[in-house]
């Protein structure tokens, strides 16, 4: 196994109420408690109305909470947006940040990105920086040259690479239950972890889009592939931590 620690990461994007957020909550933070000591981190990303909630239901587990996006700025005058450091105070530990229903949805550039991960880490939070290609920058075999571009102008220069773990989500395998074959998945790891230069064999590089129980075997298993960020599937606590378990077995017991 590589000495990177795996990370299982839930983006729960959107979704969920107070009272289904607190369940799921609660039901990792005790599947995660029953399978201690864990050998990857766990972070679950709820929407930031329930921040606090699951927060509270987290603290003293071993599953840290994170959260999804922000704005550059610390405060001021930005109605709607919330800040790292308003994360930060309500005890997340790691943000997700460029994911593509904000650089597609919302027209984020990488420059942006970059722009939030210093305000992010400035706050002390672990950032995860998504990556990825859609559907027509494959088919005009163009991924290299998007993840390149996207590497070097998301990641800003004197980042603290201990805080920094990349997810590489390939747009068109988001949400729809395709995925690159796993040949493909390690390229792409290889080619951003060349492009972090000094710092990419330290850096984490999760793989995202359409990770269930059943397809995760196919991946985790590759050494390059050092966790997952899981969306739809990470909804239900039983499947996010059937994904989790699948890293136990093939990446931590194989040590
Ligand atoms: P998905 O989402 O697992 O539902 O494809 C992953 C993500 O967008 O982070």
């Amino acid at each position: 196994m590589s000495s990177r620690r795996p990370m299982i990461a839930a983006n729960w994007k959107m979704n969920g109420l107070l009272a289904d957020g607190r369940l799921l909550a609660r039901a990792v933070s005790e599947a995660a408690a029953s399978a201690a000591p864990l050998c990857f981190d766990v972070v679950v990303c709820p929407p930031a109305t329930l921040t606090y909630a699951v927060g509270e239901i987290l603290k003293g587990s071993s599953v840290l909470l994170g959260a999804q996006d922000c704005v550059a700025a610390p405060q001021g005058a930005f109605t709607g947006d919330l800040s790292a450091p308003m994360f930060a105070d309500l005890g997340a530990k790691a943000l997700i940040l460029g994911h593509s229903e904000r650089r597609h949805g919302h027209g984020e550039t990488s420059v942006q990105v970059a722009e939030k991960v210093k305000a992010a880490q400035a706050a002390g939070l672990i950032t995860i920086v998504c990556v990825g290609e859609t559907a027509a920058e494959l088919d005009a075999g163009c991924t290299k040259a998007v993840l390149t571009q996207q590497v070097r102008e998301s990641v800003p220069e004197n980042v603290d690479s201990s805080k920094l773990v990349i997810a590489y989500e390939p747009v068109w395998a988001i949400g729809t239950g395709r995925q690159p074959v796993p040949s493909d998945v390690v390229t792409a790891h290889q080619l951003i972890r060349s492009l972090l230069g000094p710092m990419g064999p330290t850096v984490r590089i999760l793989y995202g889009g359409s990770v269930n129980a059943a397809n995760v075997g196919s991946i985790s298993c590759e050494k390059e592939v050092d966790g997952v960020l899981v969306g739809g599937a990470s909804l239900k606590a039983e499947s996010f931590w059937s994904i989790a378990e699948s890293f136990q077995k093939r990446v931590c017991l194989a040590a």
